[in-house]
């Protein structure tokens, strides 16, 4: 419900367990006034937040608490919107102009009061969860524009005595590492200047008072649906106040709006829950099935990857084998992955010529997908459509088509540079090539693959080659958006050489994404710990490969292996043709297992209910109408025999009963809820457990 009382230009957003409210000063500057537990329009009408009689010459008391922090007069809070007019003038003065509610969907309408710069904040509720959306639209009626910040937010805290930050940092093959921690006085930032999400980091910050827990606690977050550079800058004054200000683009790179231009910012998404670090990750994930993945409702199918096993050495023979015995584990998915096309044979070469290597693959893909199809199993394509390889043909025809500066060298990463999807004509083909192949080879799936950032991020020719940097994740959306439009049973798999593309933007147009090369099971268990505190577990790929594992060289057992993928999309990514006929028919069951439960844990509700600091690590999937849950348990090292504790469920109906079908056992709900479950794990290293609770 939105409600708005002209009389004090006030305007209250009610999700359903929360309000936020703004509103206008005597000067038109929208100004936060409250956002916390639900009040009412009336009770807010009588929040102050005009300015206060002040005798400090210095600060302006109300600094911080605007929608968005404008440069300009006396505020000199990080910028979150920045522009440079012509004759040199840089500060913003808000005028108001209007308002539209329609419900969810709020705007309220700026000009600037001199120059014909047009402004609209929007805020749209996203039904059903205490999410609120935001972003910013420039339009421009004038003379060009320079625009060098404009965030989609500005979120303001209310005043506590402490704040603590939560967020992920990370890097290839160790993404998403969880980090909370005081936040430091002054401005931290978190952001990408590689032109895509990045590894490094991931745009999402949490804030509480340095109180909650995962059951209990006030926690406001911030997420930004943006798949290219951004930066989100938490702000701890010297006065106390706490903002948190995000969006796209990054340092030194501005917008260029001409006359009639139009910015439309990526929506930054608050959230403010008192059911601690668990619930504002329950409200993250029903945000992202209700109102950013494409297709929630859908269960995701156990897939087959080959790259672990073959890496480049794909051929018809060797992959038709693979799809064989992935079929009789009850795989339901194979996935072909790089090395299909032109001459890739190893990274060095062939990226960008997409067509059938025809020594690997003589007669086409026909017969290996018309194979797999067969065995009863969708069959998926690795494609990694913003990238090439200077040695390839597509290079030798468009050198141009590249990212790149005059009088600058042109660096490689893995062997490749990046196109510029910003490029109409680079855009249009890439559209044009995916969409052939996946009509010729009746595609169920793509893993679409980015595995380098931006260099020399340079479009000579181009009057404003900045744009490159917002434009080339536009196209990469729009590409997607039009393949999917085009094949409505396409689904795809968003993959950045790992991590590096995870965030809201890509999932509206992805079903899943590969959230790390790593697949060492134990890592991936700080991996999916750090992916799971925003996005949701029927996002989160995770295969069974190999030991020792290519990067950790550790021997991790089959069942831990399986215990932890199963906490996921689970997917196996091992040489199956070379496992022993006792991991194979572990493998059976497990695969079997999981299709059994993965209704809870793809559309469950998601309790951690221990951390790995006690040497134990449990979680927890509960269905939707609490009949059924899935608990998980792990714990990586032995220790001296001594009974574990029991572990303290979440999220059952404490009237009911529970039945577990392996053990035939049965537990009251309100034991299970205030007692726990007996744990047993078995003994030594790398000890799990599944175990299945059915309502009786
Ligand atoms: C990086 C991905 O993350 C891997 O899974 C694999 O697809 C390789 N690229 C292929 O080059």
């Amino acid at each position: 419900m939105i409600e708005c009382d002209e009389g004090t230009r006030t305007w209250v957003l009610r999700t359903a367990a929360t309000s936020y409210a703004l509103r206008l000063t005597d000067e038109d500057v929208p100004r936060h006034v409250y956002w916390g537990p639900a009040l009412t329009l009336a009770q807010i009408a009588g929040l102050g937040t005009g300015s206060r009689p002040w005798w400090d010459g210095f600060n302006d008391p109300d600094e911080g608490l605007d929608e968005l922090a404008a440069d300009g007069g006396t505020r000199y809070w990080p910028p979150a919107l920045q522009i440079r007019f012509t004759e040199h003038t840089r500060s913003v003065e808000w005028q108001y102009t209007g308002y539209t509610i329609d419900a969810p969907h709020l705007r309220l309408e700026f000009r600037d009061r001199h120059y014909p710069l047009r402004f609209t904040l929007h805020y749209r509720i996203a039904r059903g969860t205490d999410v609120v959306e935001r972003w910013l639209e420039l339009g421009n009626d004038g003379d060009e524009v320079e625009v060098v910040r404009a965030d989609s937010a500005s979120w303001v805290l209310p005043r506590w005595p402490g704040y603590r930050l939560s967020h992920v940092t990370g890097r290839w093959a160790g993404e998403c590492a969880l980090r909370r921690d005081p936040l430091a006085h002054g401005e931290t930032v978190a952001a990408s200047r590689r032109g895509i999400t990045s590894h490094h980091a991931n745009p999402w910050v949490m804030l509480d008072d340095g109180t909650a827990t995962e059951r209990h606690g006030e926690v406001y977050g911030a997420a930004l649906a943006w798949s290219g550079s951004w930066r989100i800058t938490t702000t701890r004054a010297s006065t106390g106040r706490v903002t948190v200000s995000g969006g796209f683009g990054q340092d030194g790179v501005s917008h260029r709006l001409g006359p009639g231009d139009r910015l439309t910012t990526p929506v930054f998404a608050g959230l403010y829950t008192r059911g601690g670090f668990g619930g504002a990750s329950r409200e993250w994930h029903r945000y992202v099935l209700g109102h950013v993945l494409p297709h929630p409702g859908e269960t995701r199918p156990v897939l087959y990857n080959s790259w672990e096993a073959t890496g480049f050495d794909v051929d018809v023979a060797g992959q038709s084998a693979l799809a064989e015995q992935a079929a009789a584990l009850g795989a339901e998915l194979f996935v072909l992955d790089d090395g299909w096309f032109g001459e890739r044979t190893g990274d060095h070469a062939g990226l960008g010529d997409w067509h059938v290597n025809r020594k690997r693959f003589p007669d086409g893909l026909g017969p290996l997908v018309d194979h797999v199809h067969r065995l009863g199993m969708k069959f998926g394509l690795w494609v990694e459509p913003e990238m090439v390889n200077p040695d390839s043909d597509l290079y030798r025809a468009h050198p141009d088509w590249v990212l790149h500066q005059p009088h600058r060298r042109r660096s490689e990463l893995r062997n490749q540079l990046v196109l510029n999807f910003a490029r109409p004509d680079v855009a249009a083909w890439a559209h044009e090539w995916l969409d052939t192949l996946v009509t010729e080879h009746r595609i169920d799936f793509l893993k679409w693959d980015m595995n380098r950032p931006f260099s020399e991020a340079g479009w000579p020719g181009e009057a404003d080659p900045d744009r490159l940097w917002v434009e080339h994740t536009r196209a990469v959306y729009a590409v997607m958006d039009r393949l999917r439009a085009g094949h409505p049973a396409l689904r795809i798999e968003a993959c950045g050489g790992g991590g590096g593309r995870t965030d809201l933007g890509m999932l509206a147009r992805a079903d899943q994404v590969w959230p790390s090369d790593n697949t060492d099971a134990l890592d991936r268990l700080d991996i999916h710990h750090g992916f799971g505190q925003v996005y949701p577990a029927r996002t989160m790929s995770a295969w069974v490969t190999d030991v020792p594992g290519f990067g950790t060289r550790r021997s991790i057992p089959l069942r831990f292996r399986f215990h932890v993928a199963m906490s996921g999309v689970l997917g196996i990514g091992g040489d199956i043709g070379k496992w022993p006929e006792e991991d194979l028919a572990f493998a059976r069951e497990q695969i079997a297992l999981y299709r059994d439960i993965r209704e809870v844990v793809q559309h469950g509700r998601l309790y951690r209910l221990r951390p790995a600091d006690d040497g134990v690590t449990a979680l927890q999937y509960v269905a939707a109408d609490t009949a059924r849950a899935v608990v998980f348990a792990y714990r990586p090292r032995g220790r001296f025999p001594a009974p574990e504790a029991p572990l303290r469920l979440d999220g059952l109906d404490p009237a009911a009963h529970y039945r577990d079908p392996d053990s035939g056992d049965e537990h009251s709900g309100a034991v299970l809820l205030s007692h726990g479950l007996p744990l047993r794990l078995p003994e030594g290293d790398y000890a799990s457990t599944v175990v299945r609770l059915n309502r009786i």
